[in-house]
């Protein structure tokens, strides 16, 4: 048996933005983390469709026979916002997280005029996740959500200083304005990515990334697993490994020098890890 792994996942190179938070709140932890470039982007899809994919991912994580998961984290806000419940009911012995709720928290704790903005995919927005969990919290909250779909591919196809990003991001950041929210969360992984241009267009927003809440979390949670040694880390994707491995040395080479880049390939409803 491998050495026991905290399991991650998102469409594509977003959740490397809570991979990145995570090796420092748990930096004793191996992480599998599985990139599903077949489908990316899940934004535009079926919630159902969305559903499928994230549940055959954390069932890959959760149920292989090489080594134990102690965790899952869906660090996919569309997975969190329809798939998370139906696997936790599955595994309920085994902690599994999503980014929305610990989003939500981190923009409560910020805003002063209890407007707050998300960015987000179309699914997440038609999900309702994010205005559902901020108004558990206070019901008088307005929540001004928008579907930014020009994000993730501009941000896979490695584009954010280009000028499709910043037109984008000046049409949706636009909406936001004219609601004077004073709290802004980037409710896709993939957004961190563009935070220089949305902090120089919009510098006024306090702007959350829940990747450093969930982070925190889940360290908090897995501080008493004892793992030796140094951790190495396995990077699998259903897409294509050389573009993936050439993604990964331009966004975060340090994790690439502690990793190993693997394929992964559907089989039906299946997820096979190679
Ligand atoms: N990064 C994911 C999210 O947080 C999915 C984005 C997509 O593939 O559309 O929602």
């Amino acid at each position: 048996m491998s050495a026991p792994f905290l399991g991650v996942f998102d469409s594509g190179v977003g959740g490397l933005t809570v991979v990145h938070a995570l090796r420092k709140a748990a930096p004793h932890i191996p992480i599998w983390y599985v990139a599903d470039q077949a489908h990316v982007p899940y934004g535009g899809r079926p919630l159902d469709e969305v559903r499928g994919f994230a549940c055959g991912i954390s069932e890959a994580l959760l149920a292989n026979a090489t080594a134990e998961c102690v965790g899952v984290v869906m660090a996919c806000n569309i997975s969190s916002a329809v798939a998370l419940p139906v696997v936790q009911a599955k595994y309920p012995h085994v902690p599994v997280l999503g980014v929305v709720e610990p989003g939500a928290q981190a923009a409560a704790k910020r805003t002063r005029n209890g407007r707050i903005g998300v960015l987000a995919t179309e699914g997440t927005v038609q999900s309702g996740a994010y205005r559902l969990a901020l108004r558990r919290i206070a019901p008088d909250y307005e929540v001004y959500e928008v579907a930014c779909p020009a994000f993730v591919p501009i941000v896979e196809a490695g584009a954010e200083g280009s000028e499709a990003a910043r037109e984008a991001a000046c049409l949706y950041l636009h909406e936001l304005e004219a609601h004077e929210v004073d709290t802004v969360i980037l409710g896709c992984t993939h957004y961190p990515f563009l935070l220089p241009l949305l902090r120089r267009l919009s510098p006024q927003f306090v702007y959350i990334d829940p990747a450093e809440p969930t982070a925190e979390t889940v360290g908090q949670m897995l501080s008493s697993l004892e793992v030796l040694g140094t951790p190495r880390h396995r990077l699998f994707t259903t897409g294509d490994v050389g573009a993936f491995h050439a993604q990964l040395e331009r966004l975060f080479p340090d994790l690439l020098l502690v990793s190993e880049v693997k394929s992964a390939r559907w089989d039906g409803d299946q997820l096979v890890l190679d």
